[in-house]
């Protein structure tokens, strides 16, 4: 498994994950297809700039095929009423789904931020009902801080608030 930045080309696989109702049955239900093209252009632009991370997870180490791609993690920053906050999200796709690839990729991401010294605390909001979601953080080595109701693309979702630092919970 290895990471790499979102290109303008992955527009079929976010809309294999965005627009598909089993995907997002736990983010409030698909997103539509228009826009999609626009969200991966802005998402590869913040990638190159190093604004964020927008990582594809390939699965294929021998970096013959990084056009095949299993899903997406990502960590952005974000404005709340108490100052910034660092997020992490990430979707993997049916096929790849419980090889423990989306744990990988978590805990490669965060690696790099921990390696980097940047990010500070990482927070993840995965559904209260996302039993695999909430099997990484808990498995990474994220603390559970409280239940929190967090608006995603105008829906509001039931989440488990979790944090990690990094540098020091990183398991
Ligand atoms: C959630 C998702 C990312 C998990 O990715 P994955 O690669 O299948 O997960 P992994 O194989 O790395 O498993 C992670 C942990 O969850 C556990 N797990 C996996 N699938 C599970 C399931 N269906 N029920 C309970 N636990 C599960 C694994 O055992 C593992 O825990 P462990 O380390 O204690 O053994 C993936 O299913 C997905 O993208 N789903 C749809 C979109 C989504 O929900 N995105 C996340 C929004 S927060």
């Amino acid at each position: 498994m290895q990471l790499r930045n979102v290109s303008p080309d992955d527009v079929d696989a976010y809309i294999r994950m965005r627009c598909d109702p089993v995907m997002m049955a736990d983010l409030g239900g698909t997103l539509p297809r228009e826009g999609m093209a626009d969200k991966v252009r802005r998402d590869a632009r913040q990638a190159a700039d190093d604004l964020a991370w927008f990582k594809m997870i390939v699965p294929d180490e021998t970096k013959t095929t990084p056009e095949v791609v299993a899903g997406t993690v990502t960590i952005w920053s974000h404005d709340t009423s108490d100052g910034p906050m660092s997020e992490i999200g990430w979707m993997v796709l049916p096929e790849f789904q419980g090889q423990g690839l989306g744990k990988r990729a978590v805990r490669t991401l965060l690696e790099q931020a921990r390696d980097q010294n940047r990010w500070g605390l990482v927070h993840a909001f995965p559904a209260t009902s996302n039993a695999a979601s909430n099997g990484i953080c808990r498995s990474v080595g994220f603390r559970l801080l409280s239940q929190a109701e967090v608006t995603f693309a105008g829906r509001v979702l039931k989440t488990n608030h979790w944090a990690i630092d990094p540098g020091k919970d990183l398991r």
